[in-house]
């Protein structure tokens, strides 16, 4: 290599250090391909439970462990994407995966589902962390329940229709991260506010895949709204097939993004699943690929519009959601 080409050892010195920050403060490279192994054993006890209908998703069986999500990627996403004392709303918060993980890393969250099953789990699950975290109980209704730790942390899970977030002020939040529905493979729940619908409905009642994208973008809308305009959206996402079809869905989603206003800001690809566990005698019959990645679409706020939002922001909107036991 031409000697100007090659890096002076203090340049090298300065490099190392620079990553050894890093990885220090995020525990892990900021890196656009994550490779993902087993869950780290502190985060472990909130995703393992088991709950919902088996069902078929990304071509792996998932058992009664319906879309689990690996608390590896939230943390990673939550320490990158936001601050300690930051607001967190996952507008597809299920049984709480993100939310928890959140918690654990200081962050205040809120979370919606129209899953009551769901809702419930998490509900219960909350509560039961309690004694353990030194929770206070600030706002315990049937539908919706706000517990506070030791250290101020705040954490809300609601029972609702994600296409309405009005509950939420403004410009307010700090960072969306939602793990969203699939269309109609995952069955979450009977309700018909659902976006998509799994076995709980016949062919002929389950909505198109442009109608489904529909429910995507309203909700994305909403979020939009909340957010801060220095924000981040982060969407995990993975491609699918269904009866033969294959559905571009990151793609998709990045075209929905794009139209509500938001800037793409990032991609990373990782890695979940083992080997094992792919059907990779359907692949070879139909000459598909096994899809072992997905996605993580970051996406920024900039370039919100003054006076866009339909919830006017003021910092007492914003201070009286915190405060008030009753809003
Ligand atoms: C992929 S799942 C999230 C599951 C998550 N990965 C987990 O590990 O628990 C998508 C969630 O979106 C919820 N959902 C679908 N339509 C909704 C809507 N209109 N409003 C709020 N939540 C909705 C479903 O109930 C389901 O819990």
């Amino acid at each position: 290599m031409p000697e100007e080409l090659q890096l002076k050892p203090h340049k090298l010195k300065v490099r190392k250090e620079r990553i050894g920050k890093c990885i220090t403060k995020y525990g892990f490279l900021p890196k656009s391909l994550w490779k993902i192994g087993s869950k780290p054993a502190a985060l472990t006890g909130y995703v393992s439970d088991k709950i919902g209908k088996g069902s078929y998703a990304g071509g792996a069986w998932r058992g009664d462990r319906l879309s689990q999500f690996h608390p590896e990627v939230s943390r990673r996403c939550i320490v990158y994407w936001s601050d300690r004392g930051d607001w967190l709303l996952d507008p597809f918060s299920a049984r709480l995966p993100r939310l928890l993980v959140a918690r654990a890393h200081g962050r205040n969250s809120i979370g919606q589902d129209i899953s009551r099953e769901f809702f419930e789990h998490g509900y219960k699950k909350l509560l039961e962390r309690k004694t353990l975290d030194q929770t206070k109980v600030l706002i315990k209704e049937k539908d919706r329940l706000r517990i506070q730790d030791e250290n101020g942390t705040i954490t809300e899970t609601r029972y609702g229709d994600s296409r309405n977030l009005s509950f939420v002020p403004s410009n307010f939040i700090d960072l969306v991260f939602a793990s969203p529905p699939y269309y109609n493979l995952e069955y979450y729940g009977p309700e018909p506010q659902q976006l998509g619908h799994g076995s709980d409905v016949g062919e002929g009642d389950k909505p198109t895949y442009q109608e489904f994208l529909n429910g995507i973008k309203e909700v994305i809308t909403e979020c939009r709204r909340t957010l801060k305009s220095d924000g981040y959206c982060v969407w995990n996402v993975q491609d699918f097939r269904k009866d033969g079809v294959y559905y571009d869905y990151h793609g998709d989603t990045i075209q929905l993004f794009k139209e509500v206003g938001y800037v793409h800001h990032d991609t990373v690809i990782f890695n979940l699943f083992s080997l094992s566990q792919m059907n990779f005698t359907r692949c070879d019959i139909n000459k598909y690929t096994a899809k072992i990645h997905e996605y993580i679409l970051i996406f920024k706020n900039r370039g919100m519009r003054a006076g866009a939002s339909t919830i006017s922001h003021s910092k007492s909107s914003s201070r009286s959601f915190v405060m008030s036991p009753s809003r």
